[in-house]
């Protein structure tokens, strides 16, 4: 099984929860989704393609779906996103779906990690402690144990 892992991040957070799938899934690959906006056509290979992106306005950041929408995923067949938020709920798995549905495909796994959140101009930016940083980590590593199973 081939896996190709395309991830965006802003300020580390989602690059972290792809960095550490890669690590549990080691015939996968990390592409960083901004290295391939600039170009026409983008064709992934893969036989599985994940997608790790934060929560961004509640919805997807627009890179990702610049990205969506310019992705050949003619060879996959298993298709997961990851969004990684501060604290809201996500209205983004709808929109991935109508995106892959416009090219016959549907999203097979969604999964919401909860972290830091990095949005100054937010009720909810606060700076954590040690202690809850920790307790956040512990709480990522265990959902990503379930999602790479
Ligand atoms: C412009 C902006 C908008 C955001 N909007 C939300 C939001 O609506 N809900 C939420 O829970 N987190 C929101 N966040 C926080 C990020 O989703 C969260 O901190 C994420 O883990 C950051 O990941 P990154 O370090 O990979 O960019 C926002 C962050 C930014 C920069």
């Amino acid at each position: 099984m081939d896996m190709e892992i395309y991830y965006f991040s802003g300020t580390g957070n989602s690059f972290y929860v792809a960095k550490e799938l890669q690590k549990r899934i080691p015939e996968s690959i990390l592409i960083p989704i901004v290295s391939l906006l600039h170009q026409d056509n983008i064709t992934t290979r893969a036989d599985s393609v994940g997608i790790i992106f934060p929560v961004h306005a509640l919805t997807i950041p627009i890179a990702v779906k610049r990205f969506l929408k310019k992705v050949n995923l003619h060879s996959t067949k298993y298709i997961f996103a990851i969004a990684t938020r501060g604290a809201t709920f996500f209205r983004g798995f709808e929109l991935i779906e109508r995106l892959l549905a416009n090219k016959g495909k549907r999203l097979h796994a969604q999964f919401i990690l909860t972290m830091g959140m990095n949005d100054p101009r937010s009720e909810f930016y606060q700076s954590p402690t040690h202690a809850e940083i920790l307790k956040l980590e512990g709480a990522v590593q265990r959902k990503l144990d379930s999602i790479m199973d």
